[in-house]
């Protein structure tokens, strides 16, 4: 972080979320520099990685279509001029007023979840008069080499159609009258670094083209979901993912025809490296981790062993929850500290839960009051997961 930002950091009031507008538009240019080499590739950027109003249009402006998971993120995305015919709406639990807000947008397809769900936006196509568009997400049972928390396409995930079932509730989906079937979906997982699951993925999908093929159906669109994972280790090292390369695999490994495209719903590698999370530090403190139990009975303490030392920040898990959540590790820096002496130091919040921690036992430099500390790549799934336990007020946000 240059230091024009970090000494406009100094009269703000923390804790906030700062974007890096320049990191942002270079990430996304990297995209759009390779999706066009690719005729029929579309990206739809994840909104819940990130909705931040001063984002969106930034993103919409380079042509991204948008993938949303509620009538709020539709909204949002519709707010900052998306356009609706590149909308996709996933979600096992759309609410009947959710679908309404899709069909009166006509937006590019439902990612229907469920054939219950799928009878539902019949109906209520119908009842206004619409066609609905819809891929439907299947569960392909491939798992991927991430956070058990953030797999999603195994029978044991709640997400998707099962595969037994996916021909049966395309040919429902073909009968219905206000239904317009487009094609299939399919998302594994997410921050996922190890380019064979994305292989793995792409053979499950062919194995699903082949058999809907020998069934007569050729899908129109081809969903791939999202899931690029980010270099959370190096982030000043690596900022942009390797696009390059997670666009070729699917070019290489994946049998799709002309006339079909290719959709990407991309999150975490859009926003992810352009944010950080500021906080300054509250105070200071040492405990101390004694050898054995005091009798309450005795005056004598057992003396003092290994010491804790505690930098206490005013940004907590209501700010950023990946860590308490995902056990995340996100890099930390002491943007202010002169000192050459190295400490070590649990980074933690003021919320009382004592998952409330950034990072434990992390090297900083001699640590005070009045600190600025930054919490890096915090741009996805940040915000969007802040919360006001404890009462407290959701986090500031500054983009330049
Ligand atoms: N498409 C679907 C159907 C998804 O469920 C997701 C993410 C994405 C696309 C975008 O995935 P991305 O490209 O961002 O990996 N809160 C967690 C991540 C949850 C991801 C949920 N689904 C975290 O902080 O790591």
């Amino acid at each position: 972080m240059n230091p024009t930002t970090i000494s406009a950091f100094q009269s703000l009031e923390t804790p906030f979320y700062y974007y890096d507008k320049a990191l942002l538009q270079s990430t996304l240019r990297a995209i759009t520099d390779e999706v066009s080499q690719y005729d029929n590739f579309h990206v739809h950027y994840a909104i819940k990685a990130n909705a931040n109003p001063q984002l969106l249009p930034l993103i919409a402006q380079e042509g991204l279509g948008a993938d949303c998971v509620s009538g709020g993120e539709i909204q949002r995305a519709l707010d900052a001029h998306f356009p609706a015919n590149q909308i996709v709406f996933a979600g096992v639990g759309k609410t009947d007023k959710e679908i309404l807000l899709a069909l009166e947008h006509d937006i590019f397809s439902f990612n229907v979840e469920s054939i219950p769900e799928l009878l539902v936006i019949n109906e209520l196509a119908q009842q206004v008069n619409k066609i609905a568009n819809v891929c439907l997400r299947i569960n392909p049972n491939v798992g991927a080499h991430t956070h058990t928390h953030i797999v999603t396409g195994l029978a044991e995930n709640k997400f998707g159609i099962d595969l037994s079932d996916m021909l049966e509730a395309i040919k429902i989906a073909q009968s219905l009258s206000h239904i317009h079937f487009k094609g299939i979906h399919v998302h594994i997982g997410s921050q996922i670094l190890q380019m064979n699951d994305y292989i793995d993925q792409c053979k499950s999908i062919n194995n699903m083209l082949y058999w809907l093929e020998q069934n007569n159906i050729v899908p129109e669109v081809i969903n791939v979901g999202g899931g690029l994972g980010i270099d959370y280790q190096q982030p000043e090292r690596n900022p942009i993912a390797n696009f390059k390369d997670y666009f070729a695999l699917y070019a290489k490994h994946l049998k799709y025809k002309p006339g079909q495209s290719v959709h990407f719903e991309l999150g975490r590698s859009i926003v992810g490296q352009c944010g950080a999370l500021i906080t300054r530090v509250l105070y200071v403190k040492q405990n101390y981790m004694h050898g054995h139990v005091q009798s309450s009975l005795t005056t004598t303490y057992p003396s003092a062993s290994i010491t804790k030392q505690f930098v206490i920040v005013d940004a907590g898990m209501t700010e950023l929850i990946r860590p308490a959540l995902y056990q995340a590790h996100h890099v930390i820096v002491n943007l202010t500290s002169i000192s050459p002496i190295l400490q070590t130091y649990d980074v933690v919040g003021p919320i009382c839960e004592s998952s409330d921690v950034f990072a434990s036992s992390i090297p900083l430099p001699t640590t005070q009051r009045g600190d600025l500390i930054a919490i890096l790549s915090a741009g996805a799934y940040g915000e969007t997961m802040a919360s006001c336990y404890n009462c407290r007020t959701l986090p500031r946000t500054y983009v330049f």
